[in-house]
């Protein structure tokens, strides 16, 4: 115990100790933090669907018909109407044969890896892939090999190094919306890779699924490369509003995973009032309500990251409603998010190991229910916070 208390101290003295804040009511533009009222800018309820009226609806129907608990993993006690009725919303909604649900993103990203690929096979995994990507490659016997942030042209490079001693599968896997930069997967010169060296390509769209596209296909709907990935993992827990992930593939792929996949087999199933709700959001996605948020959402994130860029602030690349804020070193970056908190600004201050070193940052993220004049006020107080830090 001591040993523990005194990292956790170190940890504190370095700026570096995580802990948790309580909140109370939906997550909405607007929360109650420790009795405060404050401005929720890091929800990734993006699109306001977490208390979305007919998604609460849809989850009080499924109490009332399944009860709370699943009771068990869905190969042991059965799987419910309710899984099956999302995994064919999903597959449908990505247009691939079939889909299978997973507890979380996390569950899905360390599963899929796992479940489909052998000592054979090799991963090329991109440098700034979400942590349960990394651990999901750590979990399967293949190897993995890092490609460069968004640099095709390396990545032919280690393809091309890696090609005489090929034996089995080749599967490139990339976040869609890079989760903590907020920029996009150059999917299409990774499809053109795909292609050129006989691989899978696996697309993670946790930040995109439902924002993303046209009709809110996600990354690669926007990337014009649809129907040129082989497996679509998204989440349920972040623009859908609910909780779960789920991989959209060929119907061999789902089977292998069923088969194969430890989160799947040996995991509890998602409640059935969350698969409900779901699919609800799933619904309102593909509605004018959909489009119509989706569309205030992008201005949303036009409006902020626009101001903030005429302010000098470094976006980071960003393309997207995951708008980080350059701030560099540990110390800077959480006194800039305890004094955005002192106005009633709550957004998170982002350290190592989440980010390399040198680069945290403040990481705001969008809602299509901000209101213009809460995000200027929001955008001139992280200015106003910047200039000290960059000096
Ligand atoms: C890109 C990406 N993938 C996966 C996950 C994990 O998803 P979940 O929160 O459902 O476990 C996240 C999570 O926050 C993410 O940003």
């Amino acid at each position: 115990m001591k040993a523990w208390q005194a990292h956790l101290d170190d940890l504190a003295q370095r700026n570096m100790l995580r802990s948790l804040r309580d909140i109370d009511g939906i997550q909405g533009p607007w929360v109650e933090l420790n009795g405060r009222h404050v401005l929720l800018l890091c929800s990734n309820n993006y699109l306001g669907l977490a208390g979305h009226p007919r998604l609460i609806e849809a989850a009080c129907q499924a109490l009332t018909d399944y009860g709370v608990g699943s009771g068990a993993s869905r190969l042991v006690s059965g799987s419910m109407r309710a899984h099956h009725a999302l995994e064919d919303a999903l597959a449908a909604f990505k247009g691939t044969e079939g889909a299978l649900l997973f507890n979380s993103g996390y569950a899905a990203n360390t599963g899929i890896p796992q479940g489909l690929f052998g000592p054979d096979d090799l991963i090329f995994s991109d440098a700034l892939n979400h942590a349960s990507i990394i651990d999901g490659c750590r979990l399967a016997q293949a190897r993995t090999v890092v490609y460069p942030h968004n640099d095709s042209v390396a990545l032919e490079q280690l393809m091309i190094a890696e090609l005489p001693r090929r034996k089995g599968r080749w599967v490139i896997i990339t976040d869609g919306v890079f989760s903590m930069d907020g920029d996009l997967a150059r999917l299409p010169e990774l499809v053109a890779l795909k292609r050129r060296y006989d691989t899978l390509l696996m697309v993670d769209d946790a930040h995109g699924t439902g924002v993303l596209g046209a009709t809110g296909r996600g990354s690669a709907e926007a990337l014009g490369c649809l129907a040129d990935v082989d497996l679509h993992m998204g989440t349920l827990g972040k623009a859908l509003g609910c909780a779960g992930a789920y991989l959209a593939a060929e119907r061999t792929v789902i089977d292998m995973l069923i088969n194969h996949s430890r989160p799947f087999i040996f995991s509890t199933s998602l409640p059935p009032a969350v698969a409900a709700a779901a699919c609800a959001a799933l619904a309102i996605i593909d509605s004018d309500e959909g489009r119509r948020r989706r569309n205030q959402l992008s201005a949303n994130r036009d409006y902020f990251a626009a101001r903030l860029h005429a302010g000098g602030a470094d976006l980071l690349g960003s393309e997207t409603q995951i708008v980080p804020i350059l701030t560099g070193e540990p110390a800077p970056t959480m006194a800039a998010a305890g004094a955005l908190l002192d106005q009633d600004i709550f957004l998170s201050g982002i350290r190592p190991p989440t980010v390399p070193a040198g680069q945290c940052r403040l990481r705001a993220t969008l809602m299509a229910d901000h209101q213009r004049v809460d995000l200027e006020r929001a955008a001139d107080a992280i200015l106003k916070l910047l200039a000290p830090v960059k000096r």
